[in-house]
């Protein structure tokens, strides 16, 4: 009698649907990455454009807050990036299609803040079990890092709103 292990047609198919399922959740893993890369290239003109934007006595601080984290928003944007490339994926040109608010309020724009940086957690959030499931370490540790600065942005941003 043969044995499951000596099936050679039994082992084709279990390889062929381990591939496949490989396949599929590295595709999901793209396209989540491609959706916190959306946001990032989203907050790069965002924030760029309120630190254009904000006037008053709160330009001193918050000119230099906000092209920081447009700084920040490119450099999470690259660490995004290639890990998609790295994936075999092709990486999203466009920015995600949430209208950016032209608010000239410096607390309008820490509340529009607050939901960009809201999202991005969210998206981060979801992707961090995915990136475990797929057992890729650099790639968790790249994107924790992210993740973490996102929550802390979402913290700050609360008591600056408060
Ligand atoms: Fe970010
Ligand atoms: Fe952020």
């Amino acid at each position: 009698m043969e044995t499951f292990g000596n099936n050679p047609s039994l082992n084709l198919r279990f390889k062929w649907k381990r591939v496949e399922a490989l396949t599929m959740s590295n595709d999901h893993l793209i396209m989540k990455l491609n959706e916190a890369l959306g946001w990032e290239l989203r907050a790069i003109n965002m924030y760029a454009h309120y630190a254009a934007y904000i006037r008053g006595i709160h330009r001193m601080q918050l000119e230099p807050h906000f092209t920081s984290e447009a700084n920040e928003s490119m450099v999470h944007s690259n660490i995004v990036r290639s890990a998609i490339v790295k994936l075999g994926g092709v990486a999203v040109t466009e920015r995600n299609p949430m209208p950016i608010e032209h608010v000239s309020s410096y607390t309008d724009m820490l509340a529009q803040s607050l939901i960009t940086e809201t999202k991005a957690a969210e998206v981060y959030g979801e992707l961090m079990p995915m990136i475990e499931d797929a057992g890729d370490a650099d790639l968790y540790d790249a994107i924790e890092q992210i993740y973490l600065a996102e929550v802390r942005s979402v913290e700050e941003l609360g008591r600056l709103v408060e």
